[in-house]
């Protein structure tokens, strides 16, 4: 009878696993398309704009910096921030996003730049210890701060974020990559979202987008950042 229950066990609680492992994979994966979809893209005589169907993006987090410090994101309220996930390990696409994030912030007038914090969130705290990503965000904007965590605080801010990410192993490779959502989030001093900028939008049309939305803000007194 034990041995019954044993073997039932055996098979069963791997299978529940395999099953319960593939719906959260898949509703974070979903959660990724919806994200996107509720964005809303739309082409507006040449200029594509942005809109968001009161998107909820954001929220408190705790961290760690690249320089070993806790923060959390009353840290970065009273500036803009532009935002963005990946990893270090990352071949292509995160150097791309983040020279591109450099780019924008080197372009923008003084008046723009000094009000807007870029961050680099890591969805690889395993690989990317505070000394990694001190070493990397060099690589990229002065200001740039890389912020890394446990485990657990880094799902906390990928769901609180809806940024999809997840281990991929390829036989081929001696160590592991990651598959991860690539968006550029810009925040307001509120940390309410702004905008999501894609990888395909180009410098100009982020540049006008941010210097829109700053000015907008300008016009709302409560808003003015310090
Ligand atoms: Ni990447």
């Amino acid at each position: 009878m034990l041995k019954k229950i044993l073997l039932r066990l055996a098979i069963l609680v791997p299978v529940g696993l395999l099953i319960g492992g593939g719906v959260a994979w898949y509703q974070m994966k979903f959660d990724n398309a919806r994200v996107m979809k509720s964005a809303s893209y739309a082409i507006e005589g040449e200029k594509p704009t942005i809109r968001m169907a009161g998107l909820e993006i954001g929220g408190p987090f705790t961290l760690t910096d690249h320089n070993g410090n806790k923060v959390t994101e009353a840290d970065f309220a009273g500036k803009f921030q532009l935002i963005y996930f990946g990893f270090t390990y990352c071949p292509a696409i995160c150097p791309t996003e983040l020279q591109r994030m450099t780019q924008i912030m080197n372009q923008l007038p003084a008046d723009y730049s000094d009000k807007i914090q870029p961050i680099f969130i890591t969805v690889d705290p395993e690989r990317d210890t505070p000394e990694l990503m001190k070493n990397y965000v060099s690589l990229f904007h002065e200001d740039l701060v890389g912020l890394t965590g446990t485990r657990p605080q880094i799902d906390y801010v990928l769901k609180a974020y809806r940024i999809f990410a997840a281990r991929v192993d390829d036989p081929d490779l001696s160590d592991y990559t990651m598959d991860h959502s690539t968006f550029t989030y810009f925040m307001g001093p509120d940390n309410k979202l702004l905008s999501i900028y894609r990888m395909k939008d180009e410098v100009d049309f982020i540049l006008n987008d941010i210097k829109a939305k700053i000015l907008a803000a300008r016009t709302q007194p409560q808003d003015i950042p310090s």
